[in-house]
C-alpha cells in the first residue's frame, strides 16, 4: 500500500501550533437584511475578510465538490466535515443510495436478502426522516424503496415518519404526508397492506445525535415500536394538521403520535418476526435508534419490549462499531484521512466542540470513525450542550467555553493542532429565529477572537473556514433572488442550509482564511485553482504543519512566494 510517512514541506517549517477553526453554517452572501452574519457585529471575522486579500478567499461547500449527487444539493455538516478531514472527494451516502436504487443492486445485496426472509410472515417497518432535504434522507428514495420492497415480496408495510422543517421549509410536512399517502394508497390498490403507523418531529422524536438526550430516542421507540404516544389519530395527515394548529408548533418539534384503527388500536407497532429498515443514509441522527434496535444489552432507557426482528440500516452508520450489522447499501469507504496521516507522523491533535457538534470534528472529520488513531497523541474533548433548551433561547450556546478550551490547549503547547467546531451559525440558524441568530453570530465572532489571540501568543498559525452555509441567508427566495412572502406578507424563513443559486456568487461558498505570526511571510492562496472546495483544506493543513500532502489528496490551497 501507499506509505504513511509524509515528506517534509520544502518551504514550511514543522512544529508550529495550528488552530483549525470550523464555523458551522457560516456561508458568504451579499450584504442583505436577511444575511444575519452581515447584520450581526462580527469585527474579528470582518477584519480577516478585509485584511490581506491573498489570505482570505471563498471555496465550495456543496454539491459535487463534497460528493453529493448534483450541484443542486446544499451542503451539510456530514459531507462537509468528511471532505475537510479526508482531503479527498468521496461519493456520499445520498449518491450511493441513488445508484443502488436505480441499478436495482440494492435488492441483490446481503442486507435486503436478510430482511426479505421475514416478508412472508412479518411486517416491514420503514423509519426515517420524511423530507426531500437530501441531508439525512430523500423522499424519492423512500418512494423507490417502498415500490421495490413490495415488488420483492413485502406484503405488509408500516411507515414511521419523522417530520422535518429543518432541511426543508417548516410546514412542508403536510405535503410530504399527502404525497406518501398517495403512494401507500397505490400500493394498497396492488394488494399491499401499507400504512403510516406513527411519527413525530425530528428534533423531539427519535433523531437525537451524539447521545445528547436519550429521551428523544425513547419517545420514538415508544411510538414506533411500542405503538404508544400521547397523541392518537386516525391518519397521519390529520395528525400533522391537528398538531400544527398549536401556534407554537413546528415540524421539527411535533410531539410523537400513533395512528390507531377504529377500535383505537395502534395500526403498526413492531412485533416479533417483523423487519425494520431505518431509511436515513446519514449516520449521526440514526445511530442512537440503531443501538436500541440492535443491541441485546441496552441501558439508555427502558425499552419495555425488545421484539425479535430483522433490522437493517439504509447504510452502516458506524464502521468502527459495525452498526448496524446489516445494511442495504455499503457506506463510502473514507480512507487515509488527514487525521490518520498526521497522527502517524507524530502530530499531536486536540479536538473540541459541544455535544451537538462533537462528532462533526471527530467522527465525521475522521471519515466516520469513532475513537482515536493514536490515543497517546490525540485528545478529544466534548463540552456538554444544554439539554432541552432550544438554541434560540440560549443562542450563545457553548461558543465561549469551546474557545476557552481551545485557548488552554493552544497555550499548553501540548498540541500541534487544535481543532474546533463552533456551532451557533448553524444550530441557531436552523431555529429560524432572527434575533437569536444575530446573537449567535456575535458569540461566534467573540469565540474566534479568543482563539486567534491565543495563536498570536504562541506564534502559531490559524486556518478558519466553514462546513456549509446557513445564517448568511435566512429568507426563502424566488428565482430572481427576491424573498418570498407568505399569505400574511411575512418573509418566509429559511431554516435550512443554503444553496444560493441566484446570488452574485453563483452558488453558496464559504470563506477560508489563514494567518497568525507563525505563517511564513510568502504564504498566500494560489490563484491557479479556480474550482476549489472543502476537500482542498486537508492538504493545506498538512502544509501548515510542515508536510507535503500525499499525491492522492485534492491540491493544497496555498503556495509560498519569494525567498
Ligand atoms: C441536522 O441534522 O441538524 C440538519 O439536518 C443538518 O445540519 P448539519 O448538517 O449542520 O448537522
Ligand atoms: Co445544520
Amino acid at each position: 500500500g501507499k506509505p504513511w510517512e509524509l515528506a517534509a514541506h520544502p518551504r514550511l517549517a514543522k512544529g508550529k501550533v495550528v488552530g483549525v477553526v470550523v464555523l458551522d453554517g457560516w456561508g458568504e452572501a451579499p450584504p442583505d437584511p436577511f444575511n444575519y452574519i452581515h447584520v450581526a457585529e462580527t469585527p474579528t471575522l470582518d477584519a480577516l475578510k478585509k485584511g490581506a486579500p491573498e489570505r482570505w478567499r471563498l471555496i465550495k461547500a456543496h454539491g459535487t465538490a463534497v460528493g453529493l449527487p448534483t450541484d443542486d444539493d446544499m451542503g451539510n455538516s456530514e459531507v462537509g466535515h468528511n471532505a475537510l478531514g479526508a482531503g479527498q472527494i468521496y461519493a456520499q451516502g445520498a449518491k450511493l443510495v441513488d445508484l443502488a436504487l436505480s441499478s436495482g443492486k440494492i435488492y441483490e445485496g446481503e442486507g435486503f436478502k436478510y430482511i426479505q426472509q421475514s416478508f412472508e410472515n412479518g411486517t416491514l417497518h420503514l423509519i426515517g426522516l420524511l423530507s426531500d432535504g437530501g441531508v439525512h434522507s430523500r423522499f424519492d428514495q423512500l418512494q423507490l424503496l417502498l415500490k421495490g420492497a413490495s415488488e420483492h415480496g413485502a406484503k405488509r408495510i408500516r411507515v414511521h415518519v419523522l417530520t422535518d422543517g429543518r432541511d426543508v421549509l417548516d410546514g412542508s410536512s403536510v405535503r410530504f404526508v399527502e404525497m406518501l399517502e398517495e403512494d401507500l394508497s397505490r400500493l394498497r390498490d396492488k394488494g399491499v397492506n401499507a400504512r403510516i403507523a406513527s411519527g413525530g418531529g425530528r428534533m423531539y422524536v427519535t433523531m437525537d445525535r451524539y447521545e445528547n438526550d436519550w429521551q428523544v430516542v425513547k419517545r420514538g421507540w415508544d411510538a414506533h415500536v411500542l405503538g404508544e404516544a400521547p397523541h392518537k389519530f386516525k391518519s397521519a395527515l390529520e395528525a400533522v394538521k391537528k398538531l400544527r394548529e398549536d401556534p407554537k408548533a413546528n415540524d421539527q418539534y411535533l410531539p410523537p403520535f400513533v395512528i390507531v384503527d377504529e377500535s383505537g388500536k395502534p395500526v403498526g407497532p413492531v412485533q416479533d418476526g417483523d423487519t425494520v429498515v431505518t431509511f436515513n443514509f446519514r449516520a449521526d441522527r440514526m445511530v442512537m435508534l440503531a443501538k436500541a434496535l440492535e443491541y441485546e444489552n441496552f441501558d439508555k432507557f427502558d425499552r419495555v419490549r425488545f421484539p425479535k426482528i430483522r433490522y437493517a440500516g439504509m447504510l452502516q452508520y458506524d464502521g468502527e462499531l459495525k452498526l448496524p450489522s446489516h445494511y442495504l447499501v455499503a457506506p463510502p469507504q473514507i480512507e487515509r484521512t488527514s487525521g490518520e496521516y498526521l497522527a502517524r507522523n507524530g502530530v499531536r491533535i486536540y479536538a473540541c466542540s459541544e455535544t451537538v457538534k462533537f462528532g462533526h470534528v471527530t467522527f465525521f472529520w475522521n471519515g466516520n470513525r469513532s475513537g482515536y488513531f493514536n490515543p497517546s497523541l490525540e485528545k478529544y474533548e466534548e463540552i456538554p450542550s444544554d439539554i432541552g433548551i432550544p438554541f434560540n433561547v440560549q443562542p450563545k450556546m457553548k461558543a465561549l467555553e469551546i474557545a476557552q478550551k481551545a485557548r488552554d490547549a493552544i497555550l499548553s503547547r501540548k498540541f500541534d493542532q487544535v481543532r474546533v467546531n463552533i456551532a451557533n451559525g448553524d444550530m441557531v440558524g436552523h431555529t429560524g429565529d432572527i434575533e437569536a441568530t444575530i446573537v449567535g453570530c456575535k458569540a461566534t465572532d467573540e469565540a474566534v477572537k479568543i482563539i486567534l489571540e491565543a495563536i498570536e501568543q504562541v506564534g502559531g498559525i490559524f486556518i478558519l473556514t466553514a462546513d456549509h452555509g446557513n445564517a448568511e441567508d435566512m429568507a426563502k427566495r424566488d428565482k430572481s433572488g427576491k424573498p418570498l412572502r407568505d399569505k400574511d406578507g411575512k418573509v418566509q424563513t429559511l431554516t435550512s442550509h443554503t444553496l444560493n443559486p441566484v446570488s452574485a456568487l453563483s452558488s453558496v461558498k464559504v470563506p477560508i482564511a489563514i494567518g497568525g505570526p507563525g505563517l511564513a511571510p510568502g504564504v498566500r492562496f494560489r490563484k491557479d485553482l479556480p474550482c476549489t472546495g472543502l476537500a482542498n483544506v486537508a492538504a493545506t493543513v498538512m502544509n501548515l504543519h510542515g508536510f507535503e500532502a500525499p499525491d492522492h489528496y485534492e491540491p493544497t490551497l496555498i503556495e509560498v512566494v519569494g525567498n
